[in-house]
């Protein structure tokens, strides 16, 4: 039987992955346990754990920081490129499977109209953290030619039930339903459109995946029908039959230290295509 483990257990995606997997005991190992960005303490307490498989939902997420401060970039690189490095390298040394997620942001195309970014496609992001996340997916490609067992997971937008660790961020819902409460006027952008994801929806997705595997690659996993900011927050403000002030900015009128892509579009060609995130909201807030 497969021994997994589970890092970045206590965020917003490893919270659901655990539920997801929880018949197959998987160890669960989040910053509280261990710091992933210390290499050596982190190939002991693999060497003493023998993950036949490791499902890496660790990250620097932090997209406007890690623009502006050089001391946070290095941050990034370390949990986004080099930590996916040494686990690709001791996934493949072990003949163990990596599952890793990246990001739509290793993507970016100014055409708010854009169909959207197929698994293939060449990625070319536009922000810090992007560079990051598409610096560990190629570390990940690099071994994938020597062997390397790995799914490639990218998604987009997530959001969901509050996750485990106690410094997880609110969702993007979570916070327009606080900012409707103040009755003052909410700047939503109305441009950078991809997809949101439902963290459970996604770890279980995951799990299908795992269960029915299929080849090595890349895979995008999104729930269905892009959106913009914008659009998710009046589906999310007629749910709750809210009517807050609202004015459409583009990306631009809202000072953020890096760019966002104006559509980052993930297109899944490979597997069965999950819900519409707006399915997913309803059973969110407990409507319908
Ligand atoms: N959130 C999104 O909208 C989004 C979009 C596209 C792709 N993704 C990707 O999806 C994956 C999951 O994202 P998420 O939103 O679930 O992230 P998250 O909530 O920020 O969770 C990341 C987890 O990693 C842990 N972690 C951070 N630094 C660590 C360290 N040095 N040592 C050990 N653990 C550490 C965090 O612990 P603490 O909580 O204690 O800091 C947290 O539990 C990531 O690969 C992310 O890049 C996310």
């Amino acid at each position: 039987m497969k021994k997994i483990l589970i890092l970045g257990a206590s965020g917003n995606l490893g919270t659901f992955l655990c539920q997801s997997f929880s018949d197959l005991k998987p160890l669960a190992w989040d910053k509280i346990d261990l710091d992933l960005t210390d290499i050596s303490s982190t190939a002991s307490a693999l060497e003493a754990s023998q993950p036949s498989m490791i499902i890496n939902a660790a990250a620097y997420n932090n997209v406007d920081l890690c623009e502006k401060s050089d001391k946070e970039y290095q941050l990034a690189l370390a949990l986004n490129r080099d930590l996916v490095e040494f686990l690709a390298n001791w996934c493949l040394a072990k003949e163990a499977v990596l599952v890793h997620y990246s990001s739509d942001y290793v993507f970016s195309s100014d055409d708010l109209e854009f169909s959207g970014f197929k698994e293939n496609d060449h990625p070319n992001p536009i922000n810090c953290y992007g560079q990051t996340k598409l610096a560990g997916e190629e570390k990940i490609l690099s071994l994938a030619k020597q062997g390397l067992n790995y799914y490639l997971i990218r998604t987009s937008k997530l959001f969901g039930p509050k996750a485990n660790s106690a410094e997880a961020k609110p969702s993007f819902f979570d916070i327009m339903l606080n900012l409707a409460k103040d009755n003052r006027e909410i700047k939503i952008v109305n441009e950078e459109k991809s997809c949101f994801t439902y963290s459970p929806d996604l770890a279980q997705a995951t799990r299908k995946l795992i269960d029915d595997r299929p080849d090595s690659g890349i895979y995008h996993l999104t729930n269905a029908s892009p959106a913009t900011w914008l659009q998710g927050a009046n589906y999310l403000f007629k749910l709750f039959k809210l009517s807050p002030k609202v004015k459409p900015v583009k990306s631009t009128e809202i000072s953020r230290p890096a760019k966002r892509p104006k559509s980052s579009i993930l297109i899944n060609k490979k597997r069965p295509k999950l819900r519409s995130w707006k399915l997913a909201l309803n059973e969110l807030y407990k409507k319908n």
